[in-house]
């Protein structure tokens, strides 16, 4: 059987760094209560000239220098972010073109937290069906273009933030490694609990000043009704990916969850009976970038050599729709 494997990983994080200090000049917030509720210290914004194609592109790069690849041996493109360039199209295709390759397909994938594990599912299915060799995969956000830095927004603007991370998923050469399995959810119900109702077609016109007076264009959020799905579905979701693979969850090396909220990575260690230091959390120094937490994390773990081959490794993320995912490696 033909199965994928991770090439090369890369991740950009902008270089301007935003602390919780520098949150407290802009609105009635604390250090104290961020790092308290969230675990975060610090996070990065991307330059006003940068989208978040111009993000994906240097994780890009960095990925395919990674697996010694050029831009050209890529035959297709998946990615995956919640703050697309423009609303229409998609950062997949501005991607293509800023890596001046050829005309291959570019596919934006809408699952937000889980949308870097719903993206790698799908460059998965490609090449293990032999329809493409090289898929890149992107997951990249700009979310500080659409926060609210003001008192209005302290509930979610403490803990988003921008930044990428790209793989190159190819034809394992070894068919003990590579990817093993994925198992994706949605449930619709929520859908509003974690939601930019603006711009969108329950409107009228898709966006107009009203909206902007209502703040439909900002994130609405219920942040305790998160933690809770959170907390239960992802250990669920690890368990069932295992279990569907074969595998233990005890014996998983490495657990990259979805950089959400310490406290929610905490609890997932706990669920999982796994020690903590091998549930990676990297929150404190990069915040929620929501598509890019996991491929970010990735990118750490495989430069500090935590991530030795043969190594078994779960990923897993919960968010807006709500979506959650598991996906599981041997790395
Ligand atoms: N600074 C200071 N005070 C704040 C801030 C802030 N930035 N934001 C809200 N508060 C205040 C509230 O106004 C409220 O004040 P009140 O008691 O006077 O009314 C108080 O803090 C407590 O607010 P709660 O919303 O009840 O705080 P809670 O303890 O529930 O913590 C949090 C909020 C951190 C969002 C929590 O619900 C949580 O962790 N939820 C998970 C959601 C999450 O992690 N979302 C990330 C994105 S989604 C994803 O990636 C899956």
């Amino acid at each position: 059987m033909r199965r994928s494997r991770i090439l090369g990983v890369g991740s950009y994080l902008p270089e301007r760094v935003v602390t919780n200090h520098d949150l407290e000049q802009w609105m009635d917030t604390t250090d104290e209560w961020i790092q308290q509720r969230s675990g975060i210290r610090e996070r990065h914004f991307a330059a006003a000239d940068q989208a978040t194609s111009d993000l994906g592109l240097i994780a890009a790069r960095r990925a395919l220098e990674a697996a010694d690849l050029a831009p050209e041996s890529i035959d297709f493109i998946v990615f995956a972010t919640s703050t697309s360039d423009y609303l229409v199209p998609g950062s997949g295709c501005f991607l293509q073109h800023k890596l001046g390759i050829g005309p291959v397909g570019a596919l934006d994938v809408r699952a937000q937290c889980s949308g870097f594990l719903y993206a790698l599912s799908v460059a998965d299915l490609y090449v293990r069906a032999g329809e493409y060799d090289r898929v890149l995969v992107v997951g990249a956000e700009v979310q500080s273009a659409g926060l609210d830095l003001s008192d209005a927004g302290r509930d979610t603007a403490v803990l988003f933030a921008d930044g990428a991370g790209a793989v190159v998923l190819g034809v394992s050469d070894d068919p003990e490694r590579g990817l093993l399995g994925h198992r994706l959810h949605a449930d619709g119900r929520f859908a509003d609990a974690l939601a930019i109702p603006a711009p969108g077609t329950v409107n009228r016109p898709f966006i107009g000043p009203e909206h902007l007076e209502q703040r439909r264009h900002r994130l609405q959020m219920d942040g305790r009704l998160v933690f809770k799905n959170a907390v239960e579905t992802m250990p669920a979701a690890v368990r069932e990916v295992a279990d569907h693979c074969g595998v233990l969850v005890s014996d998983l090396a490495l657990v990259i969850p979805h950089q959400a909220n310490t406290r929610i990575i905490d609890a997932l260690a706990g669920a999982l009976h796994l020690p903590t230091e091998r549930v990676v959390n990297n929150i404190a120094y990069t915040g929620n970038t929501t598509a890019a937490t996991i491929p970010i994390a990735l990118d750490q773990v495989v430069r500090d050599g935590r991530l030795k081959t043969g190594d078994l490794l779960a990923l897993v993320a919960f968010g807006s729709g709500f979506t959650w995912a598991a996906s599981l490696i041997r790395w």
